[in-house]
């Protein structure tokens, strides 16, 4: 698996901490990054994990960033690649390129607030619920078949930043197990959306997958049914 990074990197050392806790049988070939300043770079470096930059102000224009971010990912062979917090809007050649291969997580309930300010506009629009999705990238910005979703409640007294960080730690349990679903083979991208039916690699046997994860606070909502 292969993980592209921008900034921060928390999810991506949340994948990588939790596929080694455990023992899953996934080798991390690369964390690229398209800026040289991202922090994740040192966590990656930090876990011992093999770093490249491939710095997006070294090319003319989004394809031939992308041909050479391509390139990098092709030279390390990822059966998978993880777009964790990877500012970069790809192009449908970049798609094309690695379909089926290619997540992201992006935080909000898809398909509502695909793009920027998730947590903000979500707050202006006085929603209950929030969330994080993790899908597979297509040419279609955010709008990708989806694999999962985290959900959190949200309260009046809610900011931006509060929803944020109370929506972080779902983050980070719900892209490695997505993520482990895909490469254990039991959920496979199909032209009619992911199936979940897929025969299990060895070593993933202790997996488990939920397409749904929600923030213990939702447990003490009604429930209808
Ligand atoms: C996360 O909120 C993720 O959903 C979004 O960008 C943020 C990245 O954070 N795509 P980090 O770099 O993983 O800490």
């Amino acid at each position: 698996m292969a993980i592209l990074i921008s900034g921060r990197g928390s999810n991506m050392a949340a994948v990588v901490d939790w596929l080694h806790e455990r023992r899953l049988p996934v080798e991390l070939v690369l964390v690229a990054s398209n800026r040289p300043e991202a922090e994740g770079l040192a966590l990656a470096r930090a876990r011992g994990l093999p770093t490249q930059v491939v710095d997006h102000a070294g090319y003319p224009d989004r394809l031939a960033f992308d041909q050479a971010m391509a390139q990098t990912l092709n030279d390390a062979q990822p059966d998978l690649i993880l777009m964790a917090g990877y500012m970069r809007i790809v192009t449908p050649w970049f798609c094309e390129t690695f379909t089926g291969r290619l997540l992201n997580i992006h935080p909000s309930l898809l398909p509502a607030y695909s793009g920027l300010r998730t947590h903000a506009r979500a707050l202006a629009d006085g929603v209950r619920v929030h969330g994080a999705t993790v899908h597979a990238v297509t040419a279609d910005l955010d709008q990708g078949p989806i694999l999962a979703q985290a959900v959190i409640p949200v309260y009046p007294q809610d900011d931006a930043q509060g929803l944020a960080d109370r929506l972080l730690p779902l983050e980070h349990a719900l892209y490695p197990q997505a993520a482990a679903a895909v490469l254990s083979g039991l959920a496979r991208l199909t032209p009619q959306g992911w199936q979940f039916d897929g025969p299990m690699a060895p070593g993933f046997e202790t997996l488990r997958f939920s397409q749904r994860l929600l923030h213990r606070e939702l447990a003490g909502d009604l429930v209808h049914g």
